[in-house]
């Protein structure tokens, strides 16, 4: 998950057939019983609009994602950095499609979610707002991004939502070989020339703060956790997944033979974790909010990409529907 926090549950009581869920004995058993909700079956109106709201908000993030690195693809600095970063690229887009299909299951319309993207109510994780400005930074994603990626999926894969805990299983297998990718990029750079390790290093440090941002704000500024958690969504609190994030990847910078931009990063052995700075979240804010140094492009292009393929949407529904009709139903079904 990217940054999963920023939108609210949706606390609204829509009158409907799904109301009774809310108290629905079925549904309340089901959660304590680590049951999973299947589409078919009766859930609180709050619960499907807000796994729906952060389903998508998941799947914006994976396709805008595939931006800063297709920057690079046209100049990776080997055939086989090529190939690999076309595979990573093309499997963000997957994992678009597991979970645009998820929210598919909840009612959602994709072509209705992808305006509210592209409208600018629904929002994709900041990260990507982030500009990528050289080859280094292609290594410091995979590495920092995927693996607090990662850490954010892992405990996915058990969300009381079926269709989104099954997608995850899939997309964190591959966002390890991501994340694995990343660190042999920084790996070689570090032990390459003084240029490279320069490079790498400049990378690592401009992308570490962001990548903590990507867990969402502090625990006592996140008042949402607790209905997410209450419902299966959410398993472990934003500050808690930060700091497993951190831990984990301490050591794998000390492999790296680079440092992290943080000079109070330090073990504290009472805790049994590293301790760290203060986190400057108005920056988060901001790029939220608008104001990160790519967002307008990012937008931009996404708008682009979707209006350029509006030929290739016409004809795949054309081909369905010519496929879908009964045989013999003639013409026109086109
Ligand atoms: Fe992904
Ligand atoms: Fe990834």
């Amino acid at each position: 998950m990217y940054g999963n926090d920023f939108s609210a549950p949706d606390q609204s009581r829509r009158p409907g057939p799904d109301q009774a869920a809310d108290d629905d004995p079925t549904f309340t058993a089901l959660l304590a019983d680590e049951g999973r909700v299947e589409p078919r079956d009766a859930m609180p109106e709050a619960y499907r609009r807000t796994l729906v709201r952060q389903i998508a908000q998941h799947a914006h993030s994976e396709i805008i994602g595939m931006q800063p690195e297709g920057n690079w693809i046209s100049r990776a600095p080997s055939l086989r950095r090529k190939a690999i970063l076309m595979a990573k690229v093309q499997d963000e887009a997957g994992h678009g499609l597991y979970l645009y299909a998820a929210a598919e299951t909840l009612g959602a319309d994709r072509a209705d979610l992808l305006d509210q993207l592209h409208s600018g109510r629904q929002k994709y994780s900041s990260i990507f707002n982030y500009p990528t400005l050289t080859w280094a930074d292609v290594g410091a994603i995979g590495w920092l991004v995927d693996g607090a990626a990662i850490t954010n999926q892992v405990p996915l894969c058990r969300c009381s939502y079926g269709p989104y805990a099954r997608a995850m299983v899939r997309v964190c297998k591959e966002e390890s070989f991501h994340q694995r990718q990343g660190f042999e990029i920084l790996h070689t750079l570090s032990h390459g020339t003084p240029a490279q390790k320069r490079m790498a290093q400049d990378a690592v440090d401009r992308y570490w703060w962001p990548s903590l941002m990507m867990f969402g704000p502090p625990d006592d500024d996140s008042p949402n956790s607790a209905q997410s958690m209450a419902w299966g969504i959410k398993r472990f609190s934003n500050d808690e997944l930060r700091q497993r994030f951190i831990d984990m990847t301490v050591p794998q910078a000390q492999a790296l033979g680079l440092t992290l931009p943080d000079p109070e990063l330090r073990w504290n052995e009472e805790r049994g974790h590293y301790d760290h700075g203060t986190i400057d979240f108005t920056e988060l804010f901001e790029v939220i909010k608008g104001h990160g140094p790519c967002n307008a492009e990012r937008m931009a292009h996404r708008r682009k990409a979707h209006d350029d393929g509006a030929w290739v949407r016409e004809a795949a529904s054309a081909y369905a529907a010519k496929h879908a009709a009964p045989a013999g139903a003639g013409r026109g079904v086109a």
